[in-house]
């Protein structure tokens, strides 16, 4: 366990998958890192892999590469328990969250932003609130992209096919949405430059109106599900979409509802990096969290006890120095076989 997540880190220097998409969830993190005060930044550096230089926007789609056997070939299997963490569906058209029946024993990403919320204000060891940072980061996200609150029967859009801009190939809403839209707008209107969006939706962040109960994850699913049954669902013709068919989306849906995927992006980054202040300890305290009880791992975790700090630190080095040099045998590999 503590192998496969050092793995996975080192190797995704390397190697990347797409969720919000990799861009998406990039853009959310870096923006809620541009919003850290105090201690936070301080907290966030020694949570993020040393590599990185602090830079946690690098994680943000941790908790997508973990899951897929092309980004984590070794691992992907012990991690598929985490699958449902990433969405809530709910009963077709019905355009409300029901925690009793949508979450149930609060296995869906309202379950999880509490469960990794709580689990990094406990006493846990370090590589435990590194997990749980990783994971609250990209479900942060996740809830903001409002496919991510979609339909039970299509699978938060995945089942409906789409034909986006008259393209050969076909895709699904729920991608489309991840990923598909962002990505035509920075090449359309950004000259292909994903600073320079960046700079841009920073721009609507520190502009956007910020409701009341802003920090309300009842809140955040409650905007996301309005996008879901008012907007996302009707296509160039206003027809509603569904899986017994292939809608075509153009200038019209997208024109339509762009401005939705980056309020959402925008709100997203100013609401983690918020939750994150909240969550770092007071300056002064380089250790855990303060507030909270003691936590132990959830039952039916494998995660055996583990070190104090100091020795976790020295193993860890260890585990870093090997891994790398694995890693490093993996990749050339794979080139060899290529070339
Ligand atoms: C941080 O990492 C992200 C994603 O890998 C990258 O796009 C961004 O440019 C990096 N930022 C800095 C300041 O290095
Ligand atoms: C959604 O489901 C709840 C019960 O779970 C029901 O009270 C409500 O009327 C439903 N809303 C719609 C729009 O179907
Ligand atoms: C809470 O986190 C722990 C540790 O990752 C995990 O074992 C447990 O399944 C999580 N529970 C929920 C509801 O997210
Ligand atoms: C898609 O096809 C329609 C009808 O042929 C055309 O009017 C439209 O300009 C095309 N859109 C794009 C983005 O190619
Ligand atoms: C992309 O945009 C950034 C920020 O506006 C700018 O600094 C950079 O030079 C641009 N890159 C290219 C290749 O145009
Ligand atoms: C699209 O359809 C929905 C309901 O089917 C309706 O509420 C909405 O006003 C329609 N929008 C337009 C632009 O016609
Ligand atoms: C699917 O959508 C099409 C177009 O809006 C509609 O004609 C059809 O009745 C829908 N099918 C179902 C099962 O809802
Ligand atoms: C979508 O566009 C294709 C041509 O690009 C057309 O053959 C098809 O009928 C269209 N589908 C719908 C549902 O309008």
């Amino acid at each position: 366990m503590l192998f496969s997540f050092s793995f996975i880190i080192l190797c995704q220097t390397f190697l990347h998958v797409y969720g919000w998409g990799g861009i998406g969830h990039s853009i959310v993190v870096q923006l809620a890192q541009s919003q850290l005060t105090g201690s936070a930044p301080e907290w966030i550096r020694s949570l993020t892999p040393w590599h990185w230089n602090g830079n946690l926007s690098a994680m943000a789609s941790w908790a997508d590469s973990i899951l897929y056997a092309d980004t984590n070939p070794t691992g992907f299997g012990n991690w598929q328990w985490t699958r449902p963490f990433h969405y809530i569906n709910v009963p077709d058209w019905n355009c409300s969250y029901d925690v009793n029946r949508d979450c149930i024993n609060d296995v869906c990403i309202d379950g999880a932003i509490r469960n990794y919320t709580k689990r990094l204000q406990s006493s846990l060891d370090h590589i435990q609130h590194e997990e749980a940072l990783y994971f609250l980061i990209h479900y942060v996200g996740d809830i903001h992209q409002p496919m991510h609150t979609g339909f039970k029967s299509d699978y938060g859009g995945n089942s409906v096919r789409v034909r986006f801009m008259n393209r050969t190939a076909l895709t699904n809403l729920h991608s489309l949405w991840d990923s598909g839209m962002i990505d035509y707008r920075i090449q359309q209107d950004f000259n292909r430059n994903s600073s320079k969006y960046y700079e841009y939706i920073h721009e609507i962040m520190v502009r956007q109106f910020v409701p009341p109960n802003d920090d309300d994850i009842q809140q955040w699913i409650s905007e996301s599900l309005n996008f879901i049954c008012q907007e996302a669902y009707f296509d160039d013709a206003n027809r509603t979409m569904n899986a017994s068919m292939t809608f075509n989306l153009t200038e019209n849906y997208f024109r339509r509802v762009y401005p939705i995927f980056e309020q959402r992006l925008a709100a997203g980054g100013r609401r983690l990096g918020a939750l994150l202040n909240r969550l770092a300890p007071a300056s002064g305290s380089t250790q855990a969290p303060v507030s909270g009880s003691t936590q132990t791992p959830a039952s039916g975790s494998t995660q055996a006890p583990t070190p104090p700090h100091s020795a976790t630190d020295k193993l860890y080095l260890n585990i870093y120095i090997l891994t790398a040099v694995f890693c490093f045998e993996f990749i050339l590999s794979i080139t060899l076989r290529i070339i």
